[in-house]
């Protein structure tokens, strides 16, 4: 099924909650409905707006959107301890870590609460305590615009990084996603390496499912605002990937400054939140944007902000930091 939408008010379609308006959007179910869209007509200027998580809109869009609403969960089968599904890309991420848990399947339990549909978890490899949706994603289907045909790509293929994959490199703007294969397990395999989870976990009785999506969710709650009601797009920036020698230059005058090994042996991984903090940005407030007083890594909507407000926010923010740090943070967030 398609519903189509004309002249649209964006505001409830993003988490950012800006009011930019959109010529048309289309939603679509399944991806023969997508496939048979394309064959009717060839928009010259589309893309896919999901839930709306990670992107800001600075301008209108004269285009087409094309959001996914199918929600659809298929058993593909059961190797061994693994059981295979296959998901369209329009379910809400977190009713399918719910739906697992339920099931007492094991893989994606510390990826609660992330924000955002399915068909967007492989875009940017979502990732949270220790987990990335590459380590239980088996592949990824979707409609090649270019090439006018569905195709698939198994994970090995997706080019998965931290924050990154094929989707928002060579094939951006080209394919839209329909649906998402996962490997899950009945066997138990909690990592509770990160952070707080461990003590958050004990205190609720134990690494159980459901225990460690509850410590995930109070966790998540505790730090990053609810886009229902302050509007944001989780982390604006990524977390910085330096060279060794330059952690290490900082870690001397800042001992306590966190930083996690890079995929690359050579470099290291500091956290922006922490960097933002310590520039004295957190809870800084312009108009009405600013950086979040609970997590600097986040840009909020005190409400009525534009686009341009929030770049010009995150312009400074960039700027502050790479002032005191001599490090620069580029943006997480999609900027249209
Ligand atoms: N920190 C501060 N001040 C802050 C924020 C963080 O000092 O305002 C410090 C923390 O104390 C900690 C370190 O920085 O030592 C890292 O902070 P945190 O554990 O909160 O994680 P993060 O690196 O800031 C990343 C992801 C989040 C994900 C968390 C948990 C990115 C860009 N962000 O944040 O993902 O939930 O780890 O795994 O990698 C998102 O992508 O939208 C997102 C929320």
């Amino acid at each position: 099924m398609i519903r189509e939408f004309y002249d649209i008010n964006l505001s409830e379609r993003n988490s950012f909650h800006v009011s930019q308006r959109a010529a048309r959007l289309v939603e679509f179910d399944t991806a023969t409905d997508l496939v048979r869209f394309f064959e009717r007509e060839q928009p010259e200027r589309w893309m896919v707006l999901s839930g709306g998580n990670n992107i800001l809109f600075t301008a209108d869009y004269d285009g087409v959107l094309l959001t996914p609403v199918g929600e659809q969960i298929t058993l593909l089968g059961e190797e061994g301890d693994a059981v295979r599904i296959r998901v369209e890309a329009g379910l809400e991420w977190d009713d399918l870590v719910a739906w697992a848990v339920e099931r007492d399947l094991w893989g994606i339990e510390n990826l609660s609460l992330i924000p955002g549909k399915v068909g967007a978890a492989p875009v940017q490899n979502i990732g949270a305590y220790g987990v990335e949706v590459k380590d239980v994603l088996t592949a990824v289907e979707f409609y090649d615009v270019e090439q006018g045909t569905m195709a698939r790509l198994e994970r090995e293929a997706c080019r998965f990084g931290y924050r990154e994959s094929i989707f928002k490199q060579e094939l951006k703007g080209r394919v839209v996603i329909t649906a998402v294969e996962f490997a899950l397990s009945r066997v138990a395999a909690p990592k509770l390496g990160y952070g707080d989870v461990e003590r958050e976990v004990a205190a609720r009785g134990g690494a159980t499912l459901r225990n460690i999506r509850e410590a995930i969710c109070a966790i998540r709650r505790s730090k990053l605002p609810d886009t229902a009601v302050l509007g944001n797009a989780g982390s604006f920036f990524k977390n910085p990937v330096v060279e060794a020698s330059v952690a290490e230059a900082l870690l001397a005058s800042y001992p306590e400054m966190p930083h996690y090994p890079a995929a690359d042996p050579a470099k290291i991984k500091l956290a922006a939140g922490w960097l933002i903090d310590r520039a004295g940005l957190k809870g800084y407030r312009e108009g009405c944007v600013g950086v979040h007083d609970r997590q600097a890594l986040v840009l909020v909507n005190h409400g009525g902000a534009t686009g341009g407000e929030v770049i010009a926010l995150a312009r400074k923010v960039q700027q502050t930091v790479k002032e005191k740090f001599g490090v620069e943070i580029d943006t997480e967030v999609n900027i249209l």
